[in-house]
């Protein structure tokens, strides 16, 4: 792959608010530059104790593709050229946190590498979707994953063809609560 950047060059809380799941692709390819610009925005987001316990599986080809729309049964996924499976590491954080780790950490870990990723494909004019309903076995043995390590998101990347609207977001009123709930 080659390593070199992509500008970015929008203001973030634009990128935060006019992110939009996608799920329509534009028959066009996706470089590899692209791709090393959201697998880095993965690995600057937080991570416990900066264990980093998350990996990411890409892929291409299509044969790998179609399985993951059948552990999936979203067959929007194949359409886009790059799928990137992001998965916890719970092997990794238990090492250091036991349980606390194994079981919540590697999970946070991966998904704040995860809405990095999403944010920055948004940012270079491409578009994703948050992939989370899935069969896990399936997807784990598709990738060979080893033990240990817990598929928890793909993003499907490719050029939206789709413009959606934005869902609607609850008030803040509902969920802030002042001192105590
Ligand atoms: C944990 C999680 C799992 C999700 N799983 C799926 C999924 O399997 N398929 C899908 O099409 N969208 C999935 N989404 C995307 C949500 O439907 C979407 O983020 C939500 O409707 C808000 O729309 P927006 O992303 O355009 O703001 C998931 C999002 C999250 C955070």
């Amino acid at each position: 792959m080659d390593l070199s950047d992509v500008e970015v060059s929008l203001d973030l809380f634009d990128v935060i608010r006019s992110r939009r799941s996608v799920r329509k692709f534009k028959d066009q390819s996706v470089g590899d530059e692209e791709v090393v610009k959201v697998l880095k925005a993965g690995v600057w987001a937080p991570s416990a104790g900066n264990l980093q316990s998350r990996d990411y599986v890409v892929v291409r080809d299509g044969e790998v593709k179609r399985e993951l729309v059948k552990a999936a049964e979203q067959q929007f996924i194949f359409d886009a050229p790059v799928v990137i499976v992001v998965c916890a590491n719970m092997e990794r954080a238990s090492e250091k946190y036991g349980d606390r780790g194994y079981n919540l950490y590697s999970i946070q870990d991966a998904t704040a590498a995860v809405q990095n990723m999403l944010l920055t494909v948004h940012a270079l004019g491409l578009g994703s979707c948050w992939i989370g309903a899935f069969d896990e076995e399936r997807v784990s043995e598709v990738l060979g994953l080893p033990s240990g390590v817990r598929p928890v998101s793909m993003l499907p990347i490719g050029h939206p063809d789709v413009d959606p609207n934005p869902p609607k977001r609850y008030p803040l009123e509902k969920f802030v609560h002042e001192e105590k709930w």
